[in-house]
């Protein structure tokens, strides 16, 4: 069967879905993305993504391409019409086509807006997370505001394929000597103490929705949480480390550049807080 998009207003096979090549996106990747996860039919933290797709929006004065009434119904149809059940739901709006100028064009050139659904599989992020993934890191060459989901992610691209071609999953981007993030996902380890420790949210870091209810199941479960600042030393003599991301949930990372951490193997509290966060979201959507 034809993968199916949703290309402003229609949805038309993946392979004949297009852009014009004047769409600002394509010219300045002047546009915001999200990326949602469907698990048996729901949608989980779906409230979240859409909050967040509202701030980039607003962030960089791109008008919403439709209501969000109208862009649930739009994802719900774009993953039926692809008959799947679990899904990865990307979508991304532009501030639309208009002769190629910097400045923004007038108020009568309309966003773009594409959606596309790919097949998700819990059971194959369980196996990888039985093993967990290895992280590299890189510099963190990004501009001062990723806390805007922007589609402008060059930085990000040359050090996940960086981390890639040394067989890493991710890669943690260092500033000042502290990890903010992974390229799409954000970071996290278990200090000597037992507690969480991840960067605090501001212009610096993407404020991730997974990030957000995992900061929930960690309270419920009296688990202390530092929202601060970690070195790669810190993140190198970490008791445990993960990523959280839409697309990981919770990712166990057992090694850092050559470091091994904890035992090499997942983290009994990572492997917790990945159970906690299935069943919260799996509560919230049902
Ligand atoms: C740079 C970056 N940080 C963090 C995240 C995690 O965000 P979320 O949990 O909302 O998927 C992403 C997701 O794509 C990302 O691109």
């Amino acid at each position: 069967m034809a993968q199916i998009a949703y290309v402003n207003g229609a949805y038309v096979p993946l392979s004949e879905a297009g852009v014009n090549i004047e769409d600002r996106g394509y010219q300045f990747a002047d546009g915001v993305y999200e990326v949602c996860l469907v698990v048996d039919g729901q949608f989980w933290d779906e409230a979240g993504h859409l909050a967040r797709w509202g701030r980039s929006l607003d962030a960089l004065s791109i008008r919403r391409p439709i209501s969000d009434r109208a862009l649930k119904i739009v994802m719900n149809q774009v993953v039926r019409k692809n008959r799947l059940d679990s899904a990865l739901v990307y979508m991304q709006a532009t501030r639309g086509v208009a002769p190629r100028n910097h400045p923004f064009p007038g108020d009568a050139v309309s966003p773009s807006l594409v959606l596309t659904a790919r097949r998700f599989r819990l059971e194959n992020s369980n196996q990888i997370a039985a093993r967990g993934v290895n992280v590299i890191t890189a510099p963190d060459i990004r501009w001062a505001r990723v806390d805007i989901k922007s589609i402008s992610l060059l930085p990000n691209i040359l050090a996940k394929e960086a981390a890639q071609r040394a067989g890493a999953g991710e890669a943690w981007l260092l500033r000042d000597g502290a990890v903010t993030e992974g390229t799409s996902s954000n970071a996290w380890i278990v200090n000597a103490a037992g507690e969480l420790v991840t960067h605090p949210k501001g212009h610096a870091i993407l404020g991730g929705i997974t990030r957000e209810t995992l900061l929930h199941c960690a309270a419920s479960l009296q688990i202390k949480v530092v929202e601060k600042q970690f070195s790669l030393a810190d993140a190198m003599a970490a008791r445990e480390a993960f990523l959280t991301s839409a697309t990981n949930l919770v990712m166990p990372v057992v090694k850092i550049d050559e470091k091994k951490i904890g035992d090499g193997r997942p983290g009994p509290l990572t492997m917790r807080l990945r159970e906690a966060y299935i069943r919260e979201c799996r509560a919230r959507a049902g």
